[in-house]
């Protein structure tokens, strides 16, 4: 009888997705997905992929990118800590590695923002180094594979994964951890799985004792915290004002319009751009956007002028932001017309 993990490695011959990272085993390309992948989905990573080893195609090239230019290349992407860590490494591995990304698990794990799971996936893709990479997709399939009820979110849970894992270690870790990533989105989700398009099935105890809709268990975590923003776009002619935030806190150094943390009655006459709510890992933003049109260029302490092109191709802008920049953009262009 075939074990797991050839089950696993035969279906992934079949069934794995073509994805512009596994084009080529290139270990700089892979840590860049493996990061973005952190915390965003697979559509969405695609265009930034894509355009980010366009931009920066060597990692001395990333090393040497101008903080704004990369700001900017992740404007959207969120969790911008991830970048900068990003950049302290490749710094890292120009002056010690000759720059290029270390070739095994251990030493990966000592450059900045590579934890376990990252250093566990270059290494295997890259590499193909025995290691497995656990992220939330694979402590849901292995809580499912063995029926564990545990809160999938201790820590005592992921050691006992780990093991689970090891067992099926095989030498072909690279496919083995991609095939699992496959699995985890396409089949093993976490609303409706597909058990019966599920390759390991057969070797599925929550699958025969029928709990795999209770798993995993996830303890609630702490309720985000919601807060009230009104944003007011200055305009004058082609400008607008911008603002650098604080080098420090959620979404550090990078650009933003006034943002008053309250709601807020405007004394000047305005054109309402409409609410929009952003979700943050920890926090919920509830803002209201107005267009200030101005007739000349006012000044305004810590502020500066920049011109919509400029706040396009230039300024990384935080996604909580956009949508009220494409609605300015919008309007601009409906009035150019
Ligand atoms: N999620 C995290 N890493 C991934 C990868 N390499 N391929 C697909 N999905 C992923």
């Amino acid at each position: 009888m075939k074990n797991r993990s050839q089950l696993v490695l035969e279906w992934y011959c079949i069934h794995q997705r073509i994805l512009p990272w596994r084009e080529n085993k290139n270990p700089y390309y892979i840590w860049i997905s493996e990061i973005m992948l952190q915390q965003t989905k697979v559509e969405t990573v695609k265009p930034y992929f894509k355009r980010f080893i366009q931009q920066l195609p060597t990692l001395l090239d990333l090393a040497n990118c101008h903080e704004d230019d990369l700001m900017k290349l992740w404007q959207g992407l969120g969790y911008y800590r991830r970048v900068l860590n990003m950049q302290k490494a490749a710094i890292l591995c120009v002056k010690e590695y000759d720059g290029k990304l270390p070739n095994n698990y251990q030493q990966l794990l000592t450059l900045p923002g590579i934890g376990n799971y990252t250093a566990g996936a270059i290494a295997s893709i890259a590499y193909n180094e025995e290691v497995y990479a656990i992220d939330g997709n694979v402590l849901r399939i292995y809580s499912r594979l063995h029926d564990l009820h545990e809160d999938i979110m201790a820590l005592k849970t992921k050691k006992i994964i780990e093991q689970y894992v090891s067992e099926d270690m095989n030498n072909q870790m690279g496919d083995y951890n991609q095939a699992l990533m496959d699995i985890g989105a396409t089949i093993c989700t976490p609303l409706s799985p597909k058990c019966k398009d599920c390759p390991i099935s057969s070797t599925c105890l929550a699958y025969k004792q029928n709990t795999v809709q209770l798993l995993p268990i996830k303890k609630r975590k702490k309720k985000a915290s919601e807060h009230t923003y009104t944003i007011i776009i200055h305009q004058y002619k082609d400008k607008v004002l911008l603002h650098r935030r604080d080098k420090d806190g959620l979404l550090a150094n990078l650009y933003e319009f006034e943002t008053i943390k309250e709601e807020m009655v405007l004394s000047e006459p305005y054109i309402s751009l409409g609410s929009y709510k952003h979700i943050f890992s920890h926090q919920i933003w509830n803002m209201q956007g107005y267009l200030v049109e101005h007739d000349y260029e006012i000044e305004k302490e810590d502020f500066f002028w920049v011109t919509y092109q400029e706040m396009i191709d230039k300024y990384s802008i935080p996604g909580a932001f956009l949508p009220f920049v494409q609605r300015i953009t919008e309007r601009r262009e409906k009035h150019a017309t």
